[in-house]
């Protein structure tokens, strides 16, 4: 078994597995090469021989233990039919949602358009030996307010215009959580050894929603997976103090922390689950000396405890690749 597979699953404390969110990304020289020359990004993603070369650069460079498939969670809105652009400085655009449309979207057409995902993850994996593959979707939330918002919402986003979609929403709801589940499905059945669940809006939800939108939603889809005894990382980012609640409601094998989360308090009051993650990624702007201090926090903190050494969001561009080196000889160093 891998080592991030061995730490989620065996609940195995004695090697700090590490890998990075966002590790494949603009920080990276060898990535903006690649990028420069293909400006449609959602046709990069589909792009079975270039995404087998950038999942594997931070690999190569830094010998992490996972690579995570080069892709986005915004794959499951295009292929269901609403397009999908990215537009430099202002993040992803999506278009009109034709509700309908995306309804009568079959299972074997999304898988279809699909297909190089899944050629990747094979591709991948033939080379990756020793290493896990991590493949990923975004949570069932975290997509409908993709969808109905069309972008990313800001900090004054209105909950209730979402909520005025109910009746919509609930139905696009469910056909978004079958979506993910045939997405993960196939993600495995190409040689994921791992899945992560990217929640990144679950902290715009008010309390009383948390239950209907993340919890309910989250625990079908990693129940549904249990029994393949692949390790599912949870990552519901801002809910504070819930991801207590969180973990009692949907029981995942892995949960990865934010940065506004006390790790203290997660040490303190998560049990039976893996953490994964939590320093801020701001921190690797900062000086070494600054930067050895948080890692050794985190190490500290979850020490003789399974801990994946992650960060609490993704990699920021402006990082300089020789920090990652760094953190990641910090934490191999570490006994
Ligand atoms: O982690 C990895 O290395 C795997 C690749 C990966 C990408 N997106 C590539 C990407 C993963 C796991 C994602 C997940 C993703 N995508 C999330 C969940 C994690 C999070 O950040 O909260 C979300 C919300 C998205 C949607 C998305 N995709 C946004 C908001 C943006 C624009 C913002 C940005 O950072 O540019 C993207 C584009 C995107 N996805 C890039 C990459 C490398 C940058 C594309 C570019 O080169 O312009």
């Amino acid at each position: 078994m891998n080592k991030l597979s061995d730490c989620i699953i065996n609940k195995n404390s004695s090697y700090i597995p590490i890998w990075f969110m966002r590790q494949a990304g603009r920080y990276l020289p060898e990535f903006r090469e690649i990028r420069k020359q293909n400006q449609d990004f959602i046709k990069l993603c589909l792009d079975t021989k270039l995404v087998k070369e950038i999942t594997l650069q931070p690999i190569k460079r830094f010998d992490l233990d996972a690579a995570i498939i080069f892709s986005d969670i915004l794959m499951i809105p295009y292929g269901l039919g609403q397009s999908v652009e990215f537009i430099k400085g202002e993040g992803p655009v999506l278009g009109n949602l034709n509700i309908d449309k995306v309804i009568k979207t079959k299972k074997n057409e999304f898988i279809a358009s699909m297909q190089p995902v899944y050629n990747a993850i094979q591709a991948v994996k033939e080379e990756a030996t020793g290493k896990d593959i991590i493949g990923f979707v975004g949570a069932p939330w975290t997509i409908l307010v993709y969808m109905l918002n069309k972008k990313s919402p800001k900090k004054d986003f209105d909950i209730k215009n979402i909520m005025n979609e109910q009746h919509s929403g609930d139905k696009l709801l469910k056909k978004i959580e079958e979506t993910i589940c045939s997405h993960i499905e196939n993600q495995i059945k190409s040689g994921a050894t791992v899945i992560q669940i990217f929640d990144s809006w679950a902290g715009l939800l008010p309390d009383s929603y948390l239950k209907k939108y993340c919890y309910d939603p989250t625990y079908r889809i990693v129940n549904k997976f249990k029994s393949s005894k692949i390790p599912i990382i949870c990552f519901p980012k801002g809910i504070g103090k819930n991801y207590l609640d969180f973990c009692s409601a949907v029981k995942p094998s892995c949960v990865n922390i934010d940065y506004d989360i006390d790790p203290m308090w997660i040490k303190k009051n998560l049990k039976n689950v893996s953490v994964q993650g939590g320093l801020d990624p701001k921190i690797l702007l900062k000086d070494y000396e600054v930067i050895e201090k948080e890692v050794k926090k985190y190490l500290e903190i979850f020490s003789g405890s399974p801990y994946v050494f992650n960060l609490g969001h993704g990699v920021l561009p402006e990082t300089k690749p020789e920090t990652i080196t760094y953190v990641t000889e910090l934490v191999r160093r570490n006994k």
